[in-house]
């Protein structure tokens, strides 16, 4: 019988960015994206949902201490993309545009690294309360 539980901790962040591709034209930008291409850039609040799956342990009950998954997420994301603007200060989007399916595979593949492998990681990202992406795909 598999006992396999997830866990979740939610958290939030505040970005800009602008959405475009440099090899087309601005006619095509704007086609494509929209206002999302403003050169000037936007923001949004991001709401992270981080889920871990994993056995509980024997000895304490936990998938995984919530609060040594909410140190990591601290440090590894928030630290590198609260109040930023994800397209000029984040390296991950030198050359990815940060959409949000990109920036939840950015942060699942950080975390990912963070987390021994007997657990499984999915990433959900908000964008806005509407519109959210999850990787990965399940
Ligand atoms: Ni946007």
């Amino acid at each position: 019988m598999s006992k396999k539980v997830a866990v979740y901790r939610r958290e939030h962040f505040n970005a800009a960015h602008r959405l475009y591709n440099p090899q087309w034209d601005d006619a095509t930008n704007d086609a494509v994206f929209g206002k999302c291409n403003n050169p000037n850039f936007h923001g949004h609040n991001y709401e992270l949902e981080v889920k871990v799956s994993g056995i509980p342990d024997v000895q304490t009950g936990y998938v995984m201490d919530m609060k040594l998954l909410s140190d990591l997420i601290k440090e590894h994301v928030l630290e590198v993309f609260d109040h930023r603007n994800l397209n000029k200060d984040v390296s991950y989007f030198e050359k990815l545009n940060p959409t949000a399916e990109n920036i939840a595979v950015v942060i699942y593949e950080i975390l990912r690294k963070q987390l021994h492998k007997k657990f499984d990681l999915q990433v959900r990202l908000y964008e806005t309360p509407r519109n959210f992406v999850e990787y990965p795909a399940s």
